[in-house]
């Protein structure tokens, strides 16, 4: 007998099928709040991941789970294009006005060398494309927004730790995607400030995979970040045992890049604090009289070189990694460690796991599925 208890909140994930978009969808079906819509091109994910996280979900539900819950555990997958408004506003068709709650926009591309190639393709997948998601989330009456921002808004910080005060100087067009897409949604909040709630999220470097090992990062083809490449070399996937490092001529302890790391369950369990955020009594739009929009940097405030990550990953796979220093890397900076305080005050945000915890996470997942979610 359910006794009090709402029918659970429609939450829509864009790119939900991918690696920071399963572990959200995860967090979301362990709150037993919500239930949970995707839409994923595919374009860097397979649907299995989210097969796979129902099965977890599914799993961990108490003996004594009602039929709702179970229920809650059912994620509504569609195959859509987010440049194909028809098709999106078909999804939206399906719950009605006003029927989905709330809305996380995770999906993008994001190599940054990559964007450098080919920008328009970029600025039609994450600009154009969120321009009419926000227009069709308007039509349907869906105003509370969590979105996925990047530390690479930043481009060169001139401090570090990096505060979220710190001026938007993106130098690459997938970094500049992301300002302006930040950009858009402030100033939709300011025009309508009586309906908007909006989050942004600016990632650091997300590492690691749900301890099950059953869902993690795969992308399609060679890994271009480091951690993924990594764990490809240890599995035998990547033909190499030598690491190329990108530069040791930087202004950092060991010359090598340093990055802000954090477990992406961490990352993932900040969405759905700023979800929270988003029910109308939070305070975290107490110093925004005009709009109710904010951004966050979800980081652990602890910077890893790139030799660091490496000895990490030796340690967690036991893997004998060599490491040959080549030139520098277009588009790379030397140091983006967050400065994690706003969140963690505002959002009550940790990012608690420690770098051996995201290394043997990422090699549980790696090596109970060497192939990733089957042959690509
Ligand atoms: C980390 C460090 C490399 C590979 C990327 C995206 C960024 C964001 C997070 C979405 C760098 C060095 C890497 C290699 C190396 N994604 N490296 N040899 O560049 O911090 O950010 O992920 O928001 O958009 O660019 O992560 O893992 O690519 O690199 O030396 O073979 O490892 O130079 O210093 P990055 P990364």
């Amino acid at each position: 007998e359910e006794t009090g208890s709402a029918s659970p909140l429609n939450v829509l994930v864009t790119g939900g099928a991918g690696y920071i978009g399963s572990h959200v969808v995860y967090c979301l079906q362990k709150t037993r709040r919500y239930k949970v819509i995707s839409i994923d091109n595919g374009h860097n994910s397979l649907p299995e991941a989210l097969v796979r996280v129902g099965q977890l979900s599914r799993e961990e539900l108490p003996p004594d789970a009602s039929e709702r819950d179970i229920q809650s555990t059912e994620i509504d997958m569609h195959n859509v294009d987010l440049t194909k408004e028809e098709q999106v506003r078909g999804v939206f068709e399906k719950y009605g006005k006003g029927g989905i709650w709330g809305l996380i926009h995770i999906a993008a591309y994001k190599a940054v060398g990559e964007s450098t190639e080919i920008p328009l393709t970029y600025y039609q997948n994450n600009v154009a494309a969120t321009i009419s998601l926000l227009q069709i989330m308007s039509e349907f009456e869906c105003y509370r927004l969590v979105y996925s921002s990047s530390a690479t808004v930043y481009g060169t910080p001139p401090i570090v730790p990096i505060p979220e005060s710190t001026r938007l100087q993106a130098d690459s067009p997938y970094g500049k995607t992301k300002v302006m897409a930040e950009t858009i949604i402030d100033d939709l909040c300011h025009a309508e400030p009586e309906k908007w709630q909006a989050i942004s999220l600016r990632y650091f470097n997300p590492a690691g995979a749900h301890p099950s090992g059953r869902i993690g990062e795969d992308p399609k083809g060679r890994p271009g970040n480091l951690l993924p490449l990594l764990a490809h070399m240890a599995v035998g996937r990547v033909k190499e045992a030598v690491l190329k490092v990108f530069g040791n001529d930087y202004p950092t302890h060991d010359g090598t890049c340093v990055r802000d790391y954090l477990h992406v369950l961490d990352l993932a369990s900040g969405h759905l604090l700023a979800l929270d955020a988003l029910d109308g009594n939070s305070q975290v739009f107490h110093d925004r009289p005009n709009a109710r929009f904010k951004a966050y940097n979800l980081g652990k405030g602890r910077g890893m070189s790139v030799l660091e990550i490496v000895e990490a990953m030796r340690l967690a796979t036991g893997f004998d990694y060599r490491t040959e220093i080549i030139g520098r890397r277009r588009g790379d900076v030397p140091d983006l460690t967050a400065d994690p305080t706003l969140a963690e005050k505002e959002l009550g945000f940790k990012a608690s796991q420690d770098l051996g915890t995201m290394c043997r996470d990422l090699w549980n997942w790696q090596s109970k599925n060497p192939q990733g979610y089957g042959e690509q």
